[in-house]
């Protein structure tokens, strides 16, 4: 039986005390959430993110980026984007010290592969945020691994000088190319050979992820691992491709059989009919409304669960059934 929905949001929130607000580099801050009895916070895992409930209804994925060591704080930061959709002006100019702020317990959809031979990870901006995480974490355990960071110039860096105290060195490369990529890192040549036992992590903006993309190819895909912090732009599907169909979904533990009709939102329509989903990227990007599925053919359109994870899960905000009968674990 599901819990009611103010039962399960008691164990998947907390409500955490802003402590502080930290200028990184230029248009981005950093924020360190604590709890307000200085009581330690649930566990992450290198890059792991939190949703932040900035204000009612908008609630954004950011990654963590402080040590997974730490336990008395998380920390996130974010650049400020004036074309964005508003969360990060919201966390620039909405959220104060000592704010109270309901956060999502860390889940993790960028998991550190620590036991490869080595890492070898690149970031494009504001993308060295779970980078970082995956730094602390590698030093600790003391795997061999090089973090690439690509920025327009140092003062657009965020945590550069901390990267360099807490990495030994020669581990960390700064490339700054002025706002020319042609002038930065030579991501195909960094990549251009294989190396046994060795995982790619990328993180950027979506020129920067579709070079990091491109030249890692012809790499195992099983060695590769990224995270959008943004959906990225989908090419027109050919015509008669994937046909827009209704279909039926069958709901196993509450007995309930619905219709979604062609072209409606499967996540919408679940919690509509009452199913204890949540959602809140609705973009195929954070894993909030994953959901395991039992049958039936499924239009996947998330930008996170791998060929395996797919065999068993879905996430329905953005992907859906391809007519017939859907049966999911709810
Ligand atoms: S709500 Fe984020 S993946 Fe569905």
């Amino acid at each position: 039986m599901n819990a009611p929905l103010a039962e399960r949001d008691a164990l998947t929130h907390l409500e955490l005390v802003l402590r502080q607000v930290r200028m990184e580099a230029t248009g981005i801050n950093s924020y360190e959430f604590v709890d307000a009895d200085g009581n330690d916070l649930p566990a992450f895992t290198a890059g792991a993110h939190i949703d932040v409930h900035i204000a009612p209804g908008v609630i954004r994925q950011y990654s963590l980026c402080n040590s997974p060591e730490e336990r008395h704080r998380y920390v996130v930061a974010v650049l400020r984007d004036e074309a964005g959709r508003g969360g990060s002006r919201g966390m620039h100019e909405a959220l104060r010290v000592p704010n109270r702020v309901k956060v999502s317990v860390p889940r993790n959809n960028f998991p550190l592969a620590e036991g490869a031979e080595k890492i070898i990870m690149l970031a494009g901006g504001i993308g060295v945020t779970p980078l970082k995480a995956m730094v602390h974490r590698l030093e600790a355990k003391s795997v061999a691994y090089e973090l690439h960071y690509c920025a327009k110039g140092p003062q657009y860096a965020a945590f550069e000088a901390e990267l360099r105290n807490i990495a030994c060195i020669g581990k960390i490369h700064c490339h700054f190319d002025g706002g020319d990529p042609k002038k930065g890192l030579n991501i195909a040549k960094l990549l251009k050979h294989p190396e046994p036992d060795t995982h790619i992590y990328y993180c950027g903006p979506a020129g920067f992820m579709q070079a990091c993309a491109d030249a890692a190819a012809h790499w195992p895909s099983e060695l590769v691992h990224c995270e959008h912090f943004k959906a990225p732009a989908k090419p027109a599907s050919p015509e008669g491709e994937t046909p827009a169909v209704g279909y039926s979904v069958k709901l196993v533990r509450t007995g309930t059989t619905l219709t979604v009709a062609s072209g409606e939102n499967l996540a919408e329509a679940l919690q509509a009919a009452g199913a204890p989903l949540e959602t809140s990227c609705n973009s195929g990007l954070c894993g909030t409304c994953k959901v395991r599925h039992l049958g039936g053919a499924i239009d996947h359109q998330d930008f996170i669960l791998d060929e395996s994870e797919r065999e068993n899960y879905m996430t329905p905000c953005v992907s859906g059934g391809c007519g017939g009968t859907l049966v999911l674990d709810l």
